[in-house]
């Protein structure tokens, strides 16, 4: 496994590649979910590069960006485990040098939801990975369906601008209570954790109504928020349905529809999605 920390040794390493190239973007402190990616990449392409960078661009004022968990040596022995070829992990100084002064910004898929709650977030995503693929210049990029509407801008982001890869999404991967795998479940106490296992109970009830029948999208969200109210430690940031690729809200489901929430346990900020179809 070779390791580039800098743009020019992340270039020089991509001149000798042939074959396919996939990238898959991270910001460390690797789980299972990543490692799917990882996997996925590996199976389909002659070379994998994982990126490691913590985006300061992406997270509010106000967000967990100094205490986002960080643990290059454990992530590089994982990567190693995986096969990797070419971890790319650059500084914040050679990411955004002094000056910097574009940004991309996409446009409707990113004003509601995360885009909504986490102003500026899609614009420090969008910008930060059309740096990480002009630099890898990969021929596809993984990202994981926990983060829909991430992977949604992405695909809208490489169709506008045409850039010449490809976006893969990649399930969702679970702990054994349904809990999805995320850096931030670190932060959660052990009453949090047992209480975060309530965003998937309100998915799960939404693929069961869905399932039984019911096609009033209202009716859905409404179940989903009286199932996480009954929990004490949550709060609603929202809870969704929508459209699976515009991710307009819906009236009545047709498919495929997301069905999607926010929600804080305690402190913490948990994400979450089943796909309705
Ligand atoms: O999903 C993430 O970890 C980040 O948003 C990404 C795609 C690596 C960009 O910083």
């Amino acid at each position: 496994m070779q390791v580039a920390k800098t743009i020019a040794e992340m270039r020089e390493l991509r001149r000798h590649l042939s074959g396919s190239v996939g990238l898959v973007p991270t910001m460390g402190y690797l789980h299972k979910g990543h490692l799917a990616l990882v996997k996925q990449a590996s199976a389909e392409n002659s070379t994998v590069v994982v990126s490691i960078f913590v985006n300061p661009t992406q997270f509010g004022p106000s967000e967990d960006f100094r205490t986002y968990p960080r643990d290059l040596n454990r992530d590089l022995k994982l990567l190693e485990k995986e096969k990797t070829d070419i971890v790319f992990m650059p500084s914040d100084e050679e990411m955004y040098p002094p000056g910097f002064s574009s940004w991309v910004d996409v446009e409707k898929v990113t004003e509601r939801l995360e885009g909504e709650s986490r102003p500026g977030h899609f614009r420090g995503v969008a910008t930060v990975c059309t740096k990480l693929f002009n630099i890898v210049q990969p021929n596809k990029a993984y990202f994981g369906q926990k983060d829909a509407q991430q992977a949604a801008v992405m695909k809208r982001m490489v169709a506008d601008l045409n850039m010449n890869l490809k976006i893969v999404t990649v399930p969702t991967v679970r702990e054994s209570d349904g809990l999805a795998m995320s850096s931030r479940n670190t932060y959660l106490n052990a009453e949090e954790r047992q209480a975060a296992t309530v965003l998937f109970r309100a998915l799960s009830l939404a693929r069961q109504l869905w399932q039984d029948g019911e096609k009033d999208a209202d009716k859905i969200r409404q179940q989903m928020t009286l199932l996480i109210k009954k929990e004490s430690l949550a709060q609603i940031d929202y809870v969704s349905i929508t459209d699976a690729d515009t991710l307009e809200e819906l009236k009545t489901i047709s498919c495929p529809a997301l069905a999607s929430l926010a929600v804080k346990i305690g402190k913490v900020r948990l994400i979450d999605n089943v796909i309705l179809e």
